[in-house]
Order: structure tokens, then C-alpha cells, then sequence
């Protein structure tokens, strides 16, 4: 079979990211531009200024990253795009930049959506075993998702309220950490104590996750401890925190595996960077001989490779657009 290079592209919130992935597995060239430091001076992403950044950036990374791969479009098989979910300015970017290549080079346009990127960053480490289960841990998405074969995604789970990442950066913000909480929080988790009183959230016999209340709890105990005059520690609290989190996520995703017999686990998304989480998955897989992948590090948050590692497999299966393609905020994996 001739060798498939698709260029793909990633907009969905504030990072602008171009890449070149062969036969959905080899990355030739990957270019990923964030904005972290801007948003970082307001606490969070605002999405007008990352729609802004991501038209004065979207040419100059195309550019970067086909001079980096020392190829030229005429030979690209394929143009693959997340069309969805997240902030509706900055996906628009990346589709209206994906469709113009695509209308120009008359290439298949090939939409992917977010979560199938997250997922397939772990078929750049080796590929995917089916059948297996996804632990999608991100700051939109908390899932847990039974794939039979490649590109088949059937939800089982998921959050009710916050997503995992979304809880972490609030908790953060509370504790007095700065923006992106999360990977502060993990490296904070690993130098303190498990002294404070919060609950296991959900723990329940369902699949689905809460975490708005293990968030209110840190609220309420950061409260009430400035009411008596006193000050938490946030080594402490990070730790009780993220061994919630732990738990409660490996727990349910332990008893999938075992319900559905299912013997591979990928881990995808933003916290699947955590190293409480890979550290307690590690152990738990070996010891009931689960086959875990989790990305390396550089695919965890979001990058233009691991679209276009999951743009291959839809190509294959002839999942293409046309040039009416709609960037959309939010839509359902399928
Ligand atoms: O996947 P991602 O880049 O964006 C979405 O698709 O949502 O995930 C970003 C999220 C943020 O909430 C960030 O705080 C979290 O991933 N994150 C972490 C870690 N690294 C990133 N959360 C916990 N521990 C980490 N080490
Ligand atoms: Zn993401």
C-alpha cells in the first residue's frame, strides 16, 4: 500500500497546531504554538483573544510545519481538521485554514473530532489493541469509552458536571496556584499529605463521574479555615485532592475492564499527563495484567499529530466533507 501523509490541524482552543503524520503512526513534522502566557495574565483562555492569535498564527505554523517535514502540499493525500468541540472562534481557524487547503489542493477534507485525537495520540506510542477502553481525562471531557474496533466509540460513562481538568484548574485557582492549575496541582499532590476530610465523589456502581462536589468541598474547607483566621496548606490539600480523583477514575475504569473483558487501556487527554494517575494506573495494570498505554507527554494536551494519527483512520474509512463543513462547539463522539 502506498504510504499516506496527511496534514492535519488543531485550533480547538488556544493552542495553533500543524501537523504531518504518516500512515497514522509516524509523526514527520508536528508545530504547536500556545498561548499560554497571554491567558495565563487573566486566569483562564479568553476566547476572543485566542480566535485573534489564532488568525496572526495559523499561516506562519502551516508554513513552519511543511518546511520542517521538507514537503511541499502537492504531496499531502489528505487535509484533517478538529471540527469540534471547543470554542467555536478558535475551531472556525483551523477548519476555514483545513477547507482553503483543501478547495486549493483538491484534498480530501477529513473532520475529526477532539476526543478521537485524544484517543489516537496513544496509537503514536504503539498502536491501539482492540478491543480496549479509553479513560478520557481532559479540561472538557471525562469519559469512559469501550472501542471494539478502530474509529467505534461507544460511551459507557462520564461525567455529570465538571470535567477532571476543569476541577483541577478550579481547585487550583482556589488553593492560590497559578494558570493551567492542573500540572501544579500534581507536582504539589507529590509533596504533601493526605490530611484533609474530602469525599470520594460518586462512588457508586455506575460509570458516570462528579466532581463538582469534591471541587465545593475544597471550597467550603479553604472557607471556613480563613474564617477561623487560619490558612490551609496547598501541598496538603493538592494531595487529598488528587488521591480523590485517583481513586475514584482507576476504580471505575478497573471495574470496565473487568465488566466488559476487556484487556488494553489507553488514558488520552490533558490529565492523562497527571503522574498520580499514571503512577496508580501502572500499578493497578500490572497487577491484573492489562496492556495500559498512556501518550507521551507531549501529545497529552492538545497537538495537531494526534488528529492527524485519528484523520488517517477516518480517511481510510472514507469519512470525508465537503467544503461545507461547520466548525462545531459542541457534538457527540461517533
Ligand atoms: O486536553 P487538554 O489540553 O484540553 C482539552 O481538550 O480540554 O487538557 C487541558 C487540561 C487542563 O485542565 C489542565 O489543567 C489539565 O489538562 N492538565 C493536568 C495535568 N496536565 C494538564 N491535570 C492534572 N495533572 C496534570 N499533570
Ligand atoms: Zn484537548
Amino acid at each position: 500500500m502506498n504510504n499516506i501523509y496527511i496534514l492535519a490541524f488543531e485550533s480547538s482552543c488556544d493552542e495553533t497546531s500543524v501537523s504531518i503524520i504518516k500512515n497514522g503512526r509516524e509523526e514527520i513534522a508536528t508545530v504547536v504554538l500556545s498561548q499560554m502566557d497571554i491567558h495565563a495574565l487573566y486566569g483562564g483562555v479568553v476566547p476572543e483573544i485566542a480566535s485573534r492569535k489564532h488568525i496572526e498564527n495559523i499561516t506562519l505554523v502551516i508554513e513552519e510545519a511543511l518546511n520542517k517535514a521538507h514537503m511541499k502540499m502537492e504531496e499531502i493525500d489528505a487535509i484533517a481538521v478538529t471540527y469540534g468541540p471547543g470554542l467555536i472562534g478558535s475551531l472556525l481557524i483551523g477548519v476555514q485554514a483545513a477547507k482553503t487547503l483543501a478547495y486549493i489542493y483538491q484534498k480530501p477534507l477529513i473532520p475529526v473530532h477532539h476526543i478521537a485525537g485524544h484517543i489516537y495520540a496513544n496509537n503514536l506510542v504503539k498502536p491501539l489493541e482492540f478491543p480496549l477502553i479509553a479513560l478520557v481525562v481532559s479540561g472538557g471531557h471525562t469519559d469512559l469509552i469501550y472501542m471494539k474496533e478502530d474509529y467505534s466509540f461507544e460511551r459507557i460513562g462520564g461525567t455529570l458536571d465538571d470535567a477532571v481538568g476543569e476541577a483541577y484548574d478550579k481547585v487550583a485557582r482556589v488553593i492560590g496556584l497559578a494558570y493551567p492549575g492542573g500540572p501544579l496541582v500534581d507536582a504539589y499532590a507529590h509533596k504533601g499529605n493526605d490530611t484533609y476530610d474530602l469525599p470520594l465523589p460518586k462512588d457508586d456502581d455506575s460509570y458516570d463521574f462528579s466532581f463538582s462536589g469534591l471541587k465545593s468541598a475544597v471550597i467550603n474547607v479553604v472557607h471556613n479555615e480563613e474564617q477561623r483566621g487560619n490558612k490551609i496548606i496547598p501541598e496538603n490539600m493538592a494531595t487529598s485532592f488528587q488521591n480523590r480523583v485517583v481513586e475514584i477514575l482507576t476504580k471505575k475504569t478497573m471495574r470496565a475492564l473487568k465488566e466488559y473483558h476487556v484487556h488494553n487501556l489507553i488514558v488520552a487527554g490533558g490529565v492523562s499527563a497527571n503522574k498520580g494517575l499514571r503512577e496508580k494506573l501502572e500499578k493497578l495494570c500490572e497487577k491484573e495484567g492489562i496492556n495500559l498505554t498512556v501518550p507521551a507527554i507531549r501529545y497529552c494536551t492538545d497537538n495537531a499529530a494526534m488528529i492527524g494519527a485519528a484523520g488517517y483512520y477516518a480517511y481510510l474509512l472514507g469519512r470525508s466533507a465537503g467544503l461545507e463543513l461547520n466548525a462545531k462547539a459542541s457534538d457527540i463522539l461517533k
